[in-house]
């Protein structure tokens, strides 16, 4: 295996030695934010067990859930932090992030606020709806037989939410440069881009993301070159024509054949220059995150995978957080108090 390079411990990492890592992980990260494992254990010792139950039910009824829910923790996180500020609802002055070009897909808003009334019945005004999404992320990608990992917890919700922020995601047409970048200016490094772009393990991207690489444009004489030529035939039979003209409820797994199961396989296909977005594709372009890609796709990388996506989700999980005195506990997730 030419390509091996330092990416994670070698193969004989096993589960107890994982497990004490995430921990350590945690407990770092609860240093550097303020935010604690067990931070509800004295104020609602119930609220993990409220979360877990919900989310299993819901996720029981839709498996895509699963997709909804990670994508929604990953969304507020990169956008003025994690503070719950993409769950707002816009007001006639001001448009919130919910309704930005990028959230136009968002899902699940509805089983996050059914979370919430439980808790609020629980134990009024104590957990924060930021918290709620870390935990239903961690609860998402367990259920669909991905890792678990101790969440630190104690975040507040912030009071604003701009469409204009949004601004902050990686571009979506963007080259691998650039979305470098945009983890970066969250403090995200290159193995954390490789690592949480497995997410897209979960899920379906709507044609208007990808459409654009199967078809020659103005700008692009040919269709996208980095994309398999038997499977970009395949797409486009779903998505006829480029972007305005097509149907936006036409949806593409995003890790075809096991789009509700947390796995490796997303790596298979994106090495086999089958990722479906841009950004998945362009893995392959930068010489850590395809060493990254190769590795995960060789098959025997599984337990690596999922404790590097334990580290990388707790990183994320801090970014630019509310703790202490800042901002608020709300007692509706959709507006402030
Ligand atoms: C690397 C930069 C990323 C880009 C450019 C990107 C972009 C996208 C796009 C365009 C979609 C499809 C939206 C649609 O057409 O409806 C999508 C779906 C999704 N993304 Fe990402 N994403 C990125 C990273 C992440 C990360 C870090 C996570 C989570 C940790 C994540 C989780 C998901 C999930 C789970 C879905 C499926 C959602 C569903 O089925 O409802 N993505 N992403």
């Amino acid at each position: 295996m030419a390509t091996r390079v330092a990416l994670a411990p070698p193969m004989v990492a096993v589960a107890s030695v994982a497990v004490l890592l995430v921990v350590c992980a945690a407990a770092s990260v609860a240093g550097q934010g303020q935010l604690q494992v067990g931070y509800y254990n004295k104020t609602c010792p119930a609220a993990e067990q409220i979360v877990r139950n919900e989310t299993t039910v819901a996720i029981g009824s839709s498996p895509d859930l699963a997709a909804a829910l990670l994508r929604l923790h990953y969304h507020d996180c990169f956008v003025q932090g994690c503070d719950a500020s993409v769950l707002l609802d816009s007001t006639p002055n001001n448009t919130a992030e919910k309704e930005s070009l990028p959230n136009g897909s968002l899902r699940g808003f509805d089983v996050v606020a059914r979370v919430k009334d439980q808790l609020e019945k629980a134990c009024p005004g104590t957990v924060s709806c930021a918290d709620i999404l870390a935990l239903m992320a961690r609860d998402a990608v367990s259920l669909a037989r991905g890792p678990s990992w101790p969440v630190a917890l104690g975040r507040r919700d912030g009071r604003t939410s701009s469409a204009a922020s949004c601004g902050d995601l990686p571009p979506l047409h963007g080259d691998i440069g650039l979305v470098v970048q945009a983890f970066a200016a969250k403090g995200l490094d290159v193995k954390d881009l490789a690592v949480l772009s497995g997410a897209h393990t979960l899920g379906k991207a709507h044609c208007a993301s990808y459409a654009d690489r199967l078809y020659a444009s103005a700008t692009c004489t040919t269709p996208d070159p980095a994309l398999d030529a038997r499977y970009a035939d395949r797409l486009r039979m779903r998505c006829p024509s480029n972007s305005s003209s097509t149907s936006s409820t036409a949806a593409s797994e995003l890790d075809p054949g096991s789009c509700t199961t947390f796995d490796t396989s997303y790596y298979r296909h994106v090495a086999r220059r089958r990722g479906l977005l841009r950004s998945d594709a362009s893995l392959l372009d930068h010489r850590f995150t395809r060493a990254y890609v190769l590795q995960a796709a060789s098959g025997r990388f599984d337990g690596h995978f999922f404790h590097d996506f334990t580290v990388s989700m707790a990183k994320m999980a801090a970014i630019g957080v509310l703790t202490g005195d800042q901002g608020e506990i709300r007692r509706k997730c959709n507006v402030v108090n």
